[in-house]
């Protein structure tokens, strides 16, 4: 299988940041998705001290976009700093929306349409849009074309009470109306996955989290976000990583999705998160020509699919092996594992598939992907702790492994992202030193 580039052309990872993930609703709620993006970018580019002139193409993800500035990249590229003729566009693929940010870009990396792009993603869970009914739109549509008062008020005649609930996107398959928790909740079932083991791998992740954030690891990708207007509130590391949290705290939490039999809590969930991240990918060459030392390379990407209505969030385990394969590499080649924590049920159901004589057979393998040494496993935690902003969450698991696979020396690292749609991603990157 021919590894990822092309004439030579290898993607390098030169760098990347992040703000800090606050929960919904808390620290950053008060920031747009452009806002948090810009300021990513903007200390991104002063940290590493690219010239702008160098940059040809910026590429962000988001997965509920404002309805006010729907192609979020433009408006990042629109940052005094950068050169207005930047290509800037905004690709959705749920929650692996920055790693099809990341994979664009490193296509026309590639490809050698570009040699200095950005990627990444930002997403505001505190901030979205909250739509009127279609009764309701209606009126208001017919009131502004009405050429007199009494045309107008007269467009409203016909409007009932319950025309005026407004409408809050769910975090729900359109196909089959399934929640995405509902989704893990299933998977938990069908996989046989016990509460007790949620909750060790939640604990896990808040443990890692801490150290990695105390440690220093991963506060070296966080920046410090300051709030406008006023700029007299910040936030500096992630506020959703619990240091205190016990396996009987986590026990005690009631079942959000199934109330009755379910094993799915608020302990064992990614919580609702507002964030942004965003990571420089280079051809090796221009890296070289400007003088940076890439941190890693992309070896080989790999997208699957499955029926939502099945097990909406188990396709990392097709898109994994095929990323392997296009790496011509197997599991035990792999140093280090970064998995996205939508739920701790499917990152167990995903691991368990791994596993799995009959998925590996649905993936195309004769033989099962393996099991993954849970000591090689987002060794500093992942988004059940740190949080999860939909678009950008792909960007912070990529500059995390490119990190941590050069500290530790390793040679190759996988990344596997789960997301609606029942869709999935995988990544392999090489260390670059
Ligand atoms: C699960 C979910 C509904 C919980 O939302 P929430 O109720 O607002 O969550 P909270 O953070 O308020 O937590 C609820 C309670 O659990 C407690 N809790 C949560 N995690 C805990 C932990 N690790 N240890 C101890 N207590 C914890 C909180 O302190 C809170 O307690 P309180 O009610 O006494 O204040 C929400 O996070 C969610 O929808 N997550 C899934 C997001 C999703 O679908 N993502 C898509 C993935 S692809």
């Amino acid at each position: 299988m021919e590894s990822y580039s092309s004439g030579g052309r290898r993607v390098a990872i030169v760098g990347g940041l992040r703000t800090p993930f606050a929960k919904a609703g808390s620290a950053l709620k008060a920031m747009t998705t452009e806002q948090m993006g810009r300021a990513v970018v903007a200390e991104l580019l002063e940290r590493t001290t690219l010239d702008p002139r160098e940059i040809d193409l910026l590429v962000f993800g988001t997965v509920v976009p404002s309805v006010l500035a729907p192609n979020l990249a433009r408006e990042v590229a629109l940052l005094p700093m950068l050169p207005k003729g930047i290509q800037a566009y905004t690709v959705g693929r749920a929650c692996a929306s920055a790693n099809q940010a990341i994979t664009d870009a490193a296509d026309q990396i590639v490809l050698g349409h570009a040699d200095v792009a950005i990627a990444g993603g930002a997403e505001s869970l505190s901030n979205v849009p909250i739509l009127h009914s279609r009764g309701f739109s209606d009126a208001l549509m017919k009131a502004s074309r009405a050429r007199s008062l009494g045309g107008r008020v007269g467009a409203f005649a016909g409007v009932r009470a319950r025309d005026l609930v407004p409408v809050t996107p769910a975090i729900a398959e359109p196909s089959t109306g399934e929640t995405m928790g509902q989704s893990a909740e299933k998977m938990a079932k069908l996989n046989h996955i016990p509460r007790e083991e949620q909750d060790q791998f939640a604990l896990r992740s808040h443990r890692l989290a801490a150290a990695g954030t105390q440690d220093g690891r991963l506060a070296a990708e966080m920046m410090t976000l300051y709030v406008p207007p006023k700029y007299d509130t910040w936030l500096s590391a992630d506020n959703g990583v619990r240091t205190d949290t016990s396996l009987e705290q986590l026990a005690a939490l009631k079942p959000v999705f199934d109330r009755r039999y379910g094993t799915v809590t608020a302990g064992n969930s990614s919580p609702l998160t507002d964030g942004a991240a965003a990571v420089i990918l280079m051809s090796e060459a221009k890296a070289r020509a400007l003088g940076y030392a890439p941190l890693a390379f992309v070896r080989s990407y790999a997208y699957a699919a499955l029926d939502p209505g099945e097990q909406l969030l188990q396709a990392p385990v097709l898109a994994a092996p095929t990323a392997l394969a296009r790496a011509g590499l197997a599991l035990a080649n792999i140093d280090l594992v970064e998995m996205h924590e939508a739920f701790a049920a499917q990152v167990l159901s995903n691991l368990n598939g791994f596993e799995s004589q009959a998925w590996a057979e649905r993936a195309g393998l004769s033989h099962p992907v393996g099991e993954v040494d849970r000591s090689r496993l987002n060794v500093m935690g992942g988004s059940i702790a740190i949080g999860h902003p939909f678009g950008a969450t792909g960007a912070r698991i990529t500059m995390t492994l490119a990190h941590e696979l050069k500290r530790r020396g390793g040679q190759f690292g996988m990344m596997t992202v789960c997301s609606a749609g029942g869709m999935g991603f995988a990544m392999v990157l090489e260390n670059a030193s």
